[in-house]
């Protein structure tokens, strides 16, 4: 074995530190003259992050919507020493507590989160779904989508917040906020707001002593920066967003002096162990991901929606009309290979823009929706929306009533939010419509396990994915180590390619 392929075995094992000598040998612990020593890497992220979600690993399965983060996935993530997310959001509260009772059930006390996703629209929501996850003692929440702070958000934050005998505060309840920009990032950092605290306490949600501990407690605990992803995104890099929300740690870690310490996580585009090293290197507290898990055995994303993302490139993905936030033009992005939802969506949103009814809409475009888009005349898709609204909030249904435009939009969100079930359920007959969000994370982590075990969709398993790429970045901050001493030539590192599980677990400890 010539003496580089000695170097690289040894580079490739984290938990060995290595003795670099001068002429490019492994030297040892007592030579004189050595170029510089490659030290074990520890295991990636904040021992603190670890140690309060009670993980082996700083990594989160992120939460995706409509179950798609699905009770197994949360599972296996948990089994595996992940934090996983389960997607409540989009789906009826009664579901959503039969699913967490069922996995709160299945895991005994070990950790998972839950999903709270803002919904203005439907305030009741939030509320309902809080309550469950303070009724079945969940433990964190991703926090996701909020413009503003909420009575609910406040209600999770300091329910179960007490004073211990020696002065601390013990909090049990984790908010891990989601957010892409500087001024959420600072309300999140600041203590729970004192209006907010006053609703709660109005409502009966928290006790008077709950409330007096709010000056103390940050809002969240742990704040994502999301970069550039799938789904809601504000499509902001992360080498530019993850500076500025670290710096915002500082200033509000400073600032209140909490006895917790502020966090900051990334996540958008992590899906092969070079993204990953880079969050690690900028400093991140813990990583999320999403886009990669949506592929594997795991995710309740039908079989034929996941073999479609196992095939996307970086590039496969593009902008879509966001249905939630559809009105506002918010964007989601999602995959474009082998779907045209999001063709078809913005040619909505188009119509949306430029008419004030649906009976403005001219009769070639009509045609062009009601056989190609909606494959219904959409007086009927009226009736159908109307019906569902008249039962779940009758007053949606008696606004559009009155105001043709809100009328448009209520049709048209019809088809947006039936595309996301389509894919979800694999129904075959509206394929072309399938609404799959999608970062280019899936495409890189796809590029990178081109001709592995884990190309084929059915050998993709959430926590694989995961160790694959916390091994891979311990590896890759070995060998750009050796590069930065001179003992390898940049460029000189092997090739880095998924591996089966059984030959990288012993490497992370
Ligand atoms: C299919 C899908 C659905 C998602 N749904 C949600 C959601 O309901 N709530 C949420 O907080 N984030 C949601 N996300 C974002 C992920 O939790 C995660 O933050 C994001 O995917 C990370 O970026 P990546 O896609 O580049 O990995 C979703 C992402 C995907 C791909």
């Amino acid at each position: 074995m010539s003496t580089n392929q000695i170097l690289l075995e040894a580079l490739a094992d984290p938990n060995k530190t290595v003795y670099l000598k001068a002429d490019g040998y492994l030297g040892s612990a007592g030579d004189s003259g050595l170029l510089g020593i490659i030290p074990a890497i520890p295991a990636f992220g904040s021992p603190d992050f670890r140690a309060a979600y009670g993980v082996k690993h700083a990594y989160v399965g992120g939460a995706m919507v409509g179950g798609i983060s699905s009770r197994a996935m949360v599972k296996a993530f948990s089994e595996g020493g992940c934090l996983g997310i389960f997607g409540s959001s989009g789906l009826p509260p009664a579901r959503v507590e039969d699913e967490i009772a069922a996995l709160a059930a299945d895991l005994k006390g070990k950790p998972f989160g839950a999903c709270l996703i803002h919904t203005p629209q439907d305030p009741s929501w939030e509320e309902k779904v809080a309550e469950i996850y303070i009724k079945h003692q969940v433990r964190v929440i991703e926090a996701s989508a909020f413009m503003q702070l909420t009575p609910s958000l406040a209600r999770y934050r300091l329910s179960g917040a007490a004073r211990r005998p020696d002065g601390g505060i013990d909090v049990p309840n984790r908010i891990m906020a989601k957010v892409s920009r500087v001024e959420l990032a600072r309300r999140f950092f600041s203590p729970v707001p004192e209006k907010l605290v006053k609703e709660a306490l109005a409502r009966g949600w928290i006790t008077p002593a709950e409330a007096e501990l709010a000056p103390h407690i940050s809002m969240a605990s742990d704040l994502t920066a999301e970069a550039d992803s799938g789904g809601h995104t504000d499509f902001r890099p992360a080498l530019t967003l993850w500076p500025a929300l670290v710096a915002e740690a500082r200033i509000f870690s400073a600032k209140y002096q909490y006895a917790q310490p502020l966090r900051v996580g990334a996540a958008g585009g992590i899906g092969t162990p070079w993204a990953l090293l880079a969050a690690r290197q900028m400093g991140a507290a813990y990583v999320v991901t999403g886009s990669i898990n949506q592929s594997c055995v795991e995710s309740g994303l039908s079989p034929a929606a996941r073999e479609l993302l196992a095939k996307a490139g970086q590039a496969d993905v593009v902008q879509g009309p966001a249905a939630d936030m559809f009105e506002l033009g918010a964007k989601v992005q999602v995959l474009k290979f082998g779907t045209l939802y999001a063709m078809r969506a913005q040619k909505l949103a188009e119509a949306y823009r430029q008419y004030a009814s649906l009976e403005e809409i001219p009769a070639a475009d009509r045609e062009i929706f009601e056989t190609q888009i909606f494959k219904q005349p959409l007086g009927e898709i009226w009736n159908q929306t109307k019906k569902f609204f008249e039962e779940r909030d009758p007053a949606q249904a008696v606004k559009a009533e009155a105001d043709p435009k809100y009328k448009m939009a209520l049709v048209f969100r019809w088809y947006l939010g039936q595309a996301s079930r389509w894919a979800i359920g694999g129904a075959e007959d509206r394929r072309p419509d399938w609404q799959i969000f999608c970062g280019p994370a899936q495409g890189a982590f796809n590029e990178w396990a081109k001709g592995s075990a884990y190309e084929p969709v059915e050998n993709r398993r959430v926590v694989d994915l995961a160790l694959n790429l916390l091994y891979g970045a311990s590896a890759l901050m070995r060998y750009n180590l050796a590069a930065t001493l001179g003992a390898l030539p940049f460029g000189a590192a092997p090739e880095l390619r998924p591996r089966p599980v059984a030959e990288i677990a012993g490497y992370l400890n």
